[in-house]
């Protein structure tokens, strides 16, 4: 017969995303002239304590002397608490509320805010061992009860040895006190919890790491929440991805392991063996070698807006799905652009420059302001429309060209060729795509259509212009003042040096391909490639994939679905029906999409399916990927 099991389970960041009396702090300092260094200085008490560096019992007389906090501050304290109990947590309140006789807090948190939190999901408070405050006849919470075991330095395992329990002891926690109990040899495993905080010396004490609590249910038989187990998708985050992403593929329940720098081919083989889903910036090649070693890779996240970096084709054929972020840092190309072409006007570059040299130029010729002035987009895409609507809502009277048919936004021009707008332009501003076919698509040519004096400015890809017939433009003077972002050859790392015939020329800004290098557009690709993922194992759906065809779905209720990706043949769709039919299995939804190189079904079924069913359609001819949703 199987063991009774007990859970010792902590609080502060493990039940809750947070340490209490950090956010106590946060309430009861408010006013405080130094707030933020007390607040800091709790901080790193707190840590101090957890990592085992300083004795707990020390760090909270410390705390508490720093937090000056007083009774109606708690009420204030537990309605925040409700809304940070760890989402893994929240997500399996089954498992709290079926197990809760078997299920113990302990924690060197203090009662009166802990018994509220965990009776959210179900617990009892007398499970819960922990502090209790000491209160003064105002109800300035002075000290803690010196009686109570759990102020004391080896409070845990004090506890724990009183209460005597029988059968198998399991602790979850992210502190050294947690690991304490197991080490004193009072429980049979210590799973380090790092849903919410990660702390090195508490990890290399773990029998387990367990990056939410779906691993450890999953691991003991338990998960119920959820029907496949998220947490055995393993998603490896590269070159120092955006925290929110991070973020957000854990609350989903992924097992998500992140490096700072990128991996080379040989490194990137290795560790891909076991990874569903890999995030990567530009500098992670994913080539065919890496590909043929990442046998459960379902999807790849490009956390940047280019994909050549990635071997997409390669990606296609074994069912890999990529996305990537294309419109995320469209605003902040645009803003650059405004900026640049206010500068250029008033030729500032050049003022600039003599001021720091101490030459005093005060004068107004060949200074103009932008207002009526002939701005001309070339590609009027997603950053050459922002540009249209906001470069007129500054007085631009604005002009676009694009190869395809673009409806004009505002009161834009539309130009029926290239050399129309050239003429027209007092501005030239390109924004066109980095395909082959637009090399060169400015060169002596189209600066001979442009106006005397004209400002131009390329912020989309280096090979669209010849420039050496820009730099002989600008120093004739037909071009009078320039801003440039991107380069035919830009320096790989920013250790190498920046070669151009364009530097030293006058009224030219020249910067290091960052129109789109914002703080704001990291923000939003780290929010959006996630988004994208979570989305595709949730439901299937590809919106916006950058090589799968692309499929939005609804979410689905009452059914299951059956997603097969296989390779474009003919009559995949029946063999598929057929099986089906063949089990009795009715289709209440079928979707397709194909592309050249694959077929990407999604069936919803209203009945269970059985493995035979499973089975039979994996092996379908030609299919390269099958996998059961709900
Ligand atoms: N400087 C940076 O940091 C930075 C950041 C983001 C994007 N970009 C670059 O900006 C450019 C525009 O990006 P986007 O997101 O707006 O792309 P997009 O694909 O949405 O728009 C490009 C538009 O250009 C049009 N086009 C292509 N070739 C053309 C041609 N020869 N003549 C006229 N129109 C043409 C296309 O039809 C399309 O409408 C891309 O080259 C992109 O790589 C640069």
């Amino acid at each position: 017969m199987e063991n009774k099991r007990n859970y010792v389970i902590d609080f502060d960041s493990t039940f809750t995303q947070v340490e209490a009396l950090d956010i106590l702090g946060e309430i009861s300092l408010n006013g405080d002239k130094n707030k933020s260094e007390k607040l800091e200085e709790l901080k790193s008490l707190t840590d101090r304590g957890m990592e085992g560096g300083l004795s707990f019992r020390e760090s909270l007389v410390q705390r508490l002397k720093l937090l000056n906090a007083k009774k109606e501050h708690l009420q204030p304290l537990i309605d925040t608490l409700k809304t940070r109990i760890s989402t893994s947590f929240v997500r399996n309140e089954a498992f709290f509320i079926e197990n809760k006789e078997d299920i113990y807090i302990i924690s060197n948190g203090f009662k009166e805010f802990i018994i509220p939190i965990v009776q959210e999901l179900g617990l009892k408070a007398d499970h819960v061992f922990a502090n209790d405050f000491v209160f003064d006849e105002a109800d300035n919470i002075i000290s803690f009860n010196k009686d109570n075991v759990l102020s004391s330095n080896n409070g845990k395992v004090e506890q724990l040895k009183s209460m005597d329990l029988q059968g198998d002891v399991y602790v979850i926690g992210d502190g050294y006190t947690d690991y304490e109990i197991k080490a004193a040899g009072l429980a049979n495993k210590f799973y380090a919890f790092t849903e919410n905080v990660e702390r090195d010396s508490v990890l290399q004490k773990a029998d387990h790491i367990t990056p939410s609590l779906d691993e450890f249910l999953y691991m003991h038989k338990m998960n119920k929440a959820i029907s496949y187990p998220k947490n055995r998708i393993k998603v490896m985050l590269l070159e120092n991805i955006h925290p929110d992403a991070l973020k957000m593929l854990k609350n989903e329940g992924y097992n998500v392991s992140i490096y700072t720098g990128a991996m080379d081919e040989e490194e990137l083989s290795e560790k891909i063996k076991d990874v569903s889903v890999l995030g990567i910036r530009s500098k992670t090649q994913l080539t065919k070698k890496v590909l043929d070693n990442a046998n459960r890779l379902i999807a790849v996240g490009a956390f940047c807006i280019g994909t050549n970096q990635i071997d997409l084709e390669e990606c296609l054929k074994k069912g890999v799905a990529v996305f990537n972020a294309p419109y995320s840092n469209t605003r902040s190309v645009v803003e650059l652009a405004i900026g640049e072409i206010i500068l250029l006007m008033r030729n500032l570059p050049d003022k600039i420059s003599k001021m720091h040299d101490g030459n005093w130029d005060k004068s107004a010729s060949n200074s103009f302001e932008i207002r009526g002035k002939k701005l001309g987009i070339v590609g009027y895409g997603n950053i050459g429309s922002q540009l249209s609507i906001l470069a007129e809502a500054i007085g631009f009277d604005v002009y676009y060209y694009d190869l395809v048919e673009k409806l004009a936004l505002g009161n834009a021009t539309k130009c029926n060729s290239l050399e129309e707008l050239l003429k027209n332009s007092d501005i030239v501003s390109l924004h066109v795509d980095g395909r082959k076919e637009n090399k060169d698509l400015i060169s002596e040519k189209q600066f001979k259509q442009m106006k005397k004096g004209v400002i131009f400015l390329n912020l989309s890809r280096g090979h669209v212009v010849e420039i050496e017939a820009l730099q002989q433009n600008i120093e004739s003077g037909k071009v009078r003042g320039a801003g440039i972002d991107v380069f035919p050859e830009e320096p790989k790392t920013n250790n190498d040096t920046f070669q151009s015939p364009l530097r030293n020329l006058p009224n030219v800004i020249l910067t290091p391909h960052i129109g789109g290098s914002t703080e704001e557009a990291q923000v939003n690709i780290g929010n959006f490639v996630p988004g994208k993922i979570i989305d595709y194992i949730n439901t299937g759906g590809t919106t916006n994939s950058v090589n799968f065809p692309n499929l939005q779905l609804p979410i689905l209720e009452n059914a299951h679905r059956l997603i097969h990706i296989h390779l474009n043949r003919p009559g995949i769709i029946a063999k598929i029906n057929k099986i089906l039919a063949a089990h009795d299995i009715n289709i209440v939804g079928q979707y397709l999409k194909t592309n050249e190189t694959i077929g990407y079904v999604i069936t919803d079924i209203d009945k269970a399916y059985n493995t035979e069913v499973v089975k039979e359609l994996k092996k379908i001819e030609h299919t390269i990927k099958f996998r059961v949703l709900y």
